[in-house]
């Protein structure tokens, strides 16, 4: 703690915020959910003793929502493998004098949470990779099938464009508005969130999606420093750099994970970059968060569009709807798709890097001290894009900032002088905001009321 920011931290106990919110509310429901699922996998299996392991999982989850709901303080997390992670938690939990559920900073108990949970698996012999999370992941990707074939429709097209007359993309002016849609195109992609289906459904995040829900929200973009993250790609291809890599330090699988790959072809197949490495979790976390294995599941997905796509979705299954066939064009810009970015992952132009410190329970104004491999490596990369509303409340300290603070003071120790060139993705979803202009704010609350910062899917590109 002795490297966060002192400007005050979102806490729970605080009425009017998100963080009460998700305390009281949010949280329980996505622990309902879990045991719904585990039931579920529990029932799709004859082997008693992996029976037995998941009804006390079971019961884990309920424990684990009762002291919840009921103010209790956060217990020591068990050491599940990772001694020095879990000890870290611990430390904090001591430091924060063992703290209840409403009385405890969000950052902290939201991901002391996921951490806690992920040791009712690890510490079984049956469910040490279950990933809790993988259904509702699976779910929702085939549920984005319409945005996801308009996608890659758009996309074939433009990267077979740029293949045929390299010049396309030395238009400057085309260059630079292909560049913006394909980052505005990543940035709607967080909107598509699991841990808010608590009060979304399917059919709304559908609405969230496709080209005309993007150019709908164009008003929702309240911070928007593309241009310099722009000038800054073209400086360094400019100067010739031999390696010039962009790195994505990921948020939700499916169709984000989709928009960010969306994203990473075009900026290589432009040469815009060489390398793109992308940093998933490595456990389950905040319901719609990358692993390793979302890779995997999307790139599978993709080369079998049709076994994939025209598989009925749970709710499909319950409602009896079997999904309509994908057209022939529809199949063949998905293998297109496919075929494009397996290349680019088989030749090494696009890597997948995790790193456990991704799950840590800090902000990162620790990063540089508490990850210095991790922060170096960083440093190797031209731009750094940060995407989703976590990564944002890490790196700005999760804090009562005024909301115009200038990101880059908000950034703390990551900010300029750290050698990390910082971008940030991300749809707002939570209480903290910065880089706004003066009465934004002011003007936001009296036209969409005092929540709007995590009721109205406002969005930010900042630097
Ligand atoms: O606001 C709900 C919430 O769970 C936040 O606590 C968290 O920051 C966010 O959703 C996760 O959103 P994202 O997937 O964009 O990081
Ligand atoms: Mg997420």
């Amino acid at each position: 703690m002795e490297f966060d920011t002192k400007t005050p931290k979102s806490v729970t106990s605080d009425p009017k915020s998100f963080a009460s919110e998700s305390v009281r509310m949010r949280w329980p429901v996505i622990l309902t959910g879990a045991i719904d699922d585990i039931f579920k996998a529990i029932s799709s299996t004859d082997d008693a003793e992996k029976q037995a392991e998941g009804k006390k999982i079971i019961e884990q989850l309920g424990s684990l929502k009762y002291e919840m709901l009921h103010d209790r303080q956060l217990t020591p997390i068990p050491e599940d493998g990772f001694p020095d992670e879990t000890a870290a938690y611990n430390k904090e939990l001591e430091q924060l004098g063992n703290p209840t559920w409403f009385q405890v900073p969000w950052l902290f108990a939201e991901c002391y949470m996921y951490r806690r949970l992920n040791t009712f698996f690890t510490l079984t012999n049956h469910w040490k990779s279950y990933d809790l999370f993988a259904r509702q992941k699976t779910d929702t990707f085939r549920t984005s099938r319409n945005a996801v074939v308009e996608l890659a429709a758009r996309y074939a097209d433009i990267i077979k464009k740029i293949r045929a007359d390299k010049d396309i993309t030395h238009d400057p002016e085309t260059e630079k508005i292909l560049f913006t849609e394909m980052c505005e195109v990543c940035l709607w992609g967080n909107a598509t969130d699991l841990s808010l289906l608590t009060n979304m459904t399917y059919e709304d995040i559908q609405k969230l999606q496709g080209s005309e829900a993007r150019k709908a929200a164009e008003q929702n973009i309240l911070v928007n420093n593309l241009p310099e993250a722009f000038a800054l790609l073209k400086k360094a291809q400019a100067e010739g750099k031999k390696e010039r890599r962009v790195d994505f330090v990921l948020d939700n699988a499916g169709f984000e994970l989709y928009v960010d790959l969306v994203l990473a072809g075009y900026l290589l197949n432009t040469g815009l970059a060489t390398h793109v490495v992308l940093r998933p979790k490595s456990i389950p976390w905040f319901v719609s968060d990358v692993l390793p294995t979302d890779f995997a599941a999307l790139l599978s997905a993709l080369a079998n569009p049709k076994g994939f796509f025209e598989s009925p979705t749970e709710e499909e299954k319950v409602s009896e709807k079997t999904p309509a066939p994908l057209a022939p064009k529809e199949v063949e810009d998905l293998l297109y798709v496919f075929q494009d970015w397996a290349t680019l992952h088989g030749e090494g132009q696009l890597a997948i890097r995790p790193n456990r410190y991704w799950t840590a329970g800090g902000s990162f104004w620790r990063l540089p001290h508490e990850a210095p491999e991790l922060h170096e490596d960083l440093k190797q990369a031209e731009l750094v894009i940060f995407k989703g509303d976590l990564n944002y409340r890490k790196l700005v300290g999760d804090a009562w900032w005024d909301a115009t603070t200038p990101f880059a003071e908000a950034l703390g120790p990551m900010g300029p002088g750290s050698g990390v060139n910082v971008m940030s993705l991300r749809t707002c979803k939570a209480d903290v905001v910065v880089g706004l202009p003066a009465g934004k704010d002011e003007e936001l609350r009296a036209t969409e009321g005092g929540r709007w910062r995590f009721r109205c899917q406002k969005m930010g590109l900042e630097r």
